[in-house]
């Protein structure tokens, strides 16, 4: 009996209850007229004479014991209760930190603007392309070494289904799709296979624009670019146009601007010329537009296309391009934009 009393004391200290029905159970497993508390005082007749006094005052020290615990148990969960309802639900939550854009779509979203005030409307595609929309319709002739493994992830050969090197190929899409007049701008990730560096990565970012109409020339053309130039890197940009070869693209040019860091004068990062490469651009093929379904003896047009990377790195100076698809936070916190 003591021993069966020493148990129970030891059990009743340690007692929890998370509720009130918890709390309601544990009072009827030991203080009920059922309970455990009950039925010692029950065999509390069989205890021999000698042993009364003591094993009646261990009892009445459980008893007691069992009530306080409960009475404790209870207390606390009636304070648990009462600074619950202290919650003041009407206070207004902490502020949200906001986060700031990626800076390759605040220079996307900028680009998309002032072509936009040109009349531009955005044109998006897939990423994973057949080989005809990103080389065979855009003049690739067969040997062409982009097509090269070197170049291009391949996801199958024959049929060749592979990722983008391009977003000319959404340029191919709208030709095959609309009738002229097409004004389009295709912003969107491309991918080669080159070797990441801090100035190349297997995957960046275009904006393509193109430009089919009747009469268009080399000169709406050229004017479009110096209007971009100037918005994009300030009123007193120049630009220059450099011949240059795209298989689309007939005649073809590359575009400098004045170095927008020593503002022509010469410096490290344009090596010293004055002049810093953002885009390559031309008057479209008539043979694109031909194995497009449009007629080239009808319409001519333009396109260019540039680097998202690039022109960030010119506006904010980023060295290295593997910066943005790191999603290092102290990187990314540094660009507050309105865009
Ligand atoms: N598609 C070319 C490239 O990825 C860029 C370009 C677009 C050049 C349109 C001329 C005209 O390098």
């Amino acid at each position: 009996m003591k021993e069966r009393i020493k148990e129970l004391l030891e059990e009743i200290k340690g007692l929890q209850a998370l509720n009130k029905d918890d709390l309601e159970s544990l009072r009827i497993k030991y203080l009920s007229k059922k309970g455990e508390i009950s039925s010692l005082f029950n065999d509390f007749r069989n205890v021999s004479n000698e042993q009364k006094k003591e094993v009646g005052q261990l009892l009445n020290d459980l008893k007691n014991t069992a009530q306080d615990k409960i009475n404790e148990i209870k207390a606390s969960l009636e304070k648990k209760v009462e600074e619950t309802n202290k919650l003041d639900l009407t206070r207004t939550p902490d502020p949200i930190e906001l986060g700031t854009r990626h800076p390759l779509s605040i220079v996307k979203t900028e680009i998309a603007d002032i072509f936009g005030r040109l009349g531009f409307v955005i044109a998006e595609g897939p990423e994973v392309e057949d080989d005809w929309h990103v080389f065979s319709a855009l003049n690739f002739p067969p040997e062409h070494p982009a097509r090269d493994m070197q170049d291009t992830f391949f996801i199958t050969r024959d049929p060749d289904v592979l990722l983008r090197t391009h977003t000319s190929s959404v340029q191919t899409r709208v030709m095959t799709s609309q009738e002229p007049p097409i004004r389009v701008l295709c912003p969107g990730r491309v991918y080669r296979n080159e070797a990441i560096s801090y100035r190349a990565h297997c995957f960046f970012h275009q904006v393509e624009g193109l430009y089919i109409d009747k009469n268009v020339t080399f000169a709406d053309l050229k004017q479009a670019l110096l209007y971009f130039a100037k918005e994009m890197f300030g009123e007193g940009t120049k630009i220059r146009l450099r011949p240059s070869y795209f298989p689309f693209t007939e005649p073809s040019a590359e575009m400098d601007i004045s170095c927008n860091l020593c503002g022509g004068t010469g410096c490290a990062f344009c090596k010293g010329t004055g002049w810093v490469e953002i885009l390559g651009c031309g008057m479209v093929d008539p043979n694109v537009l031909d194995s497009c379904g449009i007629d080239s003896k009808v319409y001519t047009g333009y396109a260019f296309g540039m680097g998202i990377e690039r022109i960030t790195n010119l506006k904010y100076q980023v060295k290295d391009l593997r910066m943005f698809s790191e999603n290092d936070v102290r990187f990314l916190n540094q660009f507050k934009s309105a865009y």
